[in-house]
Formats: C-alpha cells, structure tokens, sequence
C-alpha cells in the first residue's frame, strides 16, 4: 500500500537541513570574568562563592570582614590578623568560643551540644557563615560551663 505525503518534497527537504541560527546564536558567549579559568585548555568551569559580611568581636576590636561559604570564620579572622583564640581547628578542644550576635552558622562539625547551640554559642573554627552575621568571642569558662551544665542533663 503506498503512503501518502502531506508535505511537499521542498517542505521535506527544509526540514532535513539544521534550522538556521540567528546571528546571535552564531557567536561564541562571552565568559563572565569569574568563569574564565586560567590555562589547562579545558573548559572552564568555576563557580562564584558566596560570601558574607560577617563582624567579629574581641577585646574590644570589632571587625567586619566578607567570609566564603566555605571558609569557617576563624581563618578568616586570622588571615585578616585578628589574633583569636584558638588550637585544634577541629571543633573539639572549645578554645575559640563565641557568641553569636546575629545570623546564622553552620557548625554541624562541632562538639557543641544542641541545647548550646540553640543559645547562641558557637566555636570559630568550625562556624561556616550562612548569613551575614556578627559574632563575639567570649571567655572559655562561660561555654565549658555551659556544655558540661548540658552535658549532665
Ligand atoms: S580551635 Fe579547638 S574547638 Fe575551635
């Protein structure tokens, strides 16, 4: 049984040939200058951290410095010379105590204990900023108090 054709043999011809690109299309799209990677001859794929304004507290000092995402509070006061108590980096010795003024951290990595957390304490080294936010550093003994207080419980 034959078939029949709806279109004409023009029409069928058209559509086996790629449909034309606009001008636009045609051109390669620029790269925005945080995605152009350097060297390597690959593509270049790096995406923009985020960053927050984030403002630390000690000794009177009060700073207010951007902080990645990535980056916990406590290298980043470093690197900005603020000397902040600190040791392990690891969120378990509690020498870098702080109270969290406003915002919001991430310190899923730390010893803390929730009840402790939802007060508002927080340690430096293992706070990742999740918002702007401002942070003090306070005396070892209020939290260690605090954390063995909650640790009966
Ligand atoms: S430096 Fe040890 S808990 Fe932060």
């Amino acid at each position: 049984m034959a078939s029949l054709s709806l279109i004409s043999p023009a029409a069928a011809a058209a559509r086996q040939r790629p449909a034309p690109r606009s001008p636009a299309a045609a051109r390669p799209l620029p790269l925005l200058p945080f995605l152009r990677g350097g060297g390597g001859g690959g593509a270049a794929v790096a995406v923009a951290a985020r960053a927050y304004r984030v403002t630390v507290e000690h000794e009177g000092e009060k700073r207010t410095m951007e902080v990645e995402e990535g980056e916990t509070i406590l290298e980043r006061a470093l690197e900005e010379g603020m000397e902040v108590p600190h040791d392990c980096k690891l969120g378990v010795c509690m020498t870098c105590p702080a109270r969290l003024l406003s915002g919001a951290v991430d310190q899923s990595e730390g010893m803390l204990s929730d009840d402790v957390i939802d007060r508002g304490y927080a340690l430096l080294c293992v706070s990742y900023p999740r918002s702007d936010c401002a942070i003090r550093v306070i005396p070892e003994e209020e939290l260690l108090s605090l954390q063995l207080a909650t640790a009966n419980d």
